[in-house]
């Protein structure tokens, strides 16, 4: 059976209980919109755990002046459907006004270039926000483990430093991205392309499957690779906001390719940004 809790107070309680009952408890934070890539969260969390909470809030604070959060989809009754048939116990839907009360003054900030890179270049205040909320649905919903998807490689990194710097007791998981068919990311954002925009967004795929086999091709000069990228990129009509061959566990950018490392892109097919990465482990 899954619940459905509406205000931190009942799901704070709801978490202190199964706690003290000795129950692992697994979580999927989500802005619902849930696709295949959140059901594989949710199916590692329901296989690793004894309880899985799944939390569906459109995070006003992680979306910059003239982003999509006014549209983006909200889909609560189709995202409720999913969490059942995929086993989850509780579904934590609260509103804004219960996640920031008027009363509110504290914000959780990651410092260091982290946050000085990729999205949080042309995101400003996004990964404030997206720490800021993290910080209060793990003081809410108190998991033992919370699961990331690889498709916000950087969000996992960013959440990862606020797990470690501020001693919440529990782990981040990483699930690797799920693609549709012909390679494009699953994201909640996809279902704003028009048909004819497809097309390009799979550009994002298609250059850093280049980027990938010309790095196991023994490939290790970084410019090369970016330059291949973004020729893929913008020829398909896309426009380019980063690509990047970088440190995975740093972000900074390397020069020369020595070791595994993260290659991903950021652009704009039309008015949707996309974003896409691989991690590579190049042969010795
Ligand atoms: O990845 C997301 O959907 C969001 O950034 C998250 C982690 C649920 C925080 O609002």
């Amino acid at each position: 059976m899954t619940d459905v809790i509406r205000y931190p107070a009942e799901m704070s309680r709801i978490a202190g209980e199964l706690r003290l009952r000795g129950n692992t408890i697994g979580f999927v934070p989500t802005m619902g919109a849930l696709h295949e890539g959140h059901v594989s969260l949710i199916r590692r969390s329901v296989a690793e755990n004894d309880v899985t909470v799944v939390s569906v809030f459109v995070n006003p604070t992680q979306f910059g002046p003239g982003e999509d959060y006014e549209r983006y989809p909200r889909t609560l009754d189709d995202d409720v459907e999913i969490c059942v048939q995929e086993g989850v116990d509780f579904v934590f839907a609260p509103q804004p006004d219960d996640m920031y009360p008027r009363s509110m003054t504290t914000w959780v900030e990651v410092g260091g270039d982290l946050v000085n890179r990729m999205c949080g270049l042309s995101r400003p205040g996004h990964f404030r926000g997206v720490a800021t909320v993290c910080a209060k649905l793990f003081n809410i919903v108190r998991p033992h483990t919370a699961y990331f998807g690889q498709k916000d490689y950087q969000q996992y990194l960013v959440v990862r430093r606020l797990v470690e710097d501020l001693n919440f007791p529990m782990e981040i998981a990483l699930v690797p991205v799920v693609r549709e068919k012909d390679g494009l990311a699953r994201s909640s954002r996809n279902r704003y392309l028009r048909p004819g925009e497809r097309e390009s967004a799979l550009s994002l795929y298609r250059a850093l499957t280049k980027a990938r086999d010309a790095v196991l091709a023994g490939e290790t000069d970084a410019s090369a690779l970016l330059a291949l990228m973004a020729s893929e990129i913008e020829s398909a009509g896309a426009e380019l906001d980063y690509a990047v061959v970088a440190d995975p566990v740093t972000l900074e950018d390397k020069e020369r390719v020595d070791g595994p490392v993260l290659l991903a892109v950021a652009a704009w097919v039309g008015d949707v940004r996309l974003i896409d990465n691989f991690l590579v482990d190049p042969p010795q």
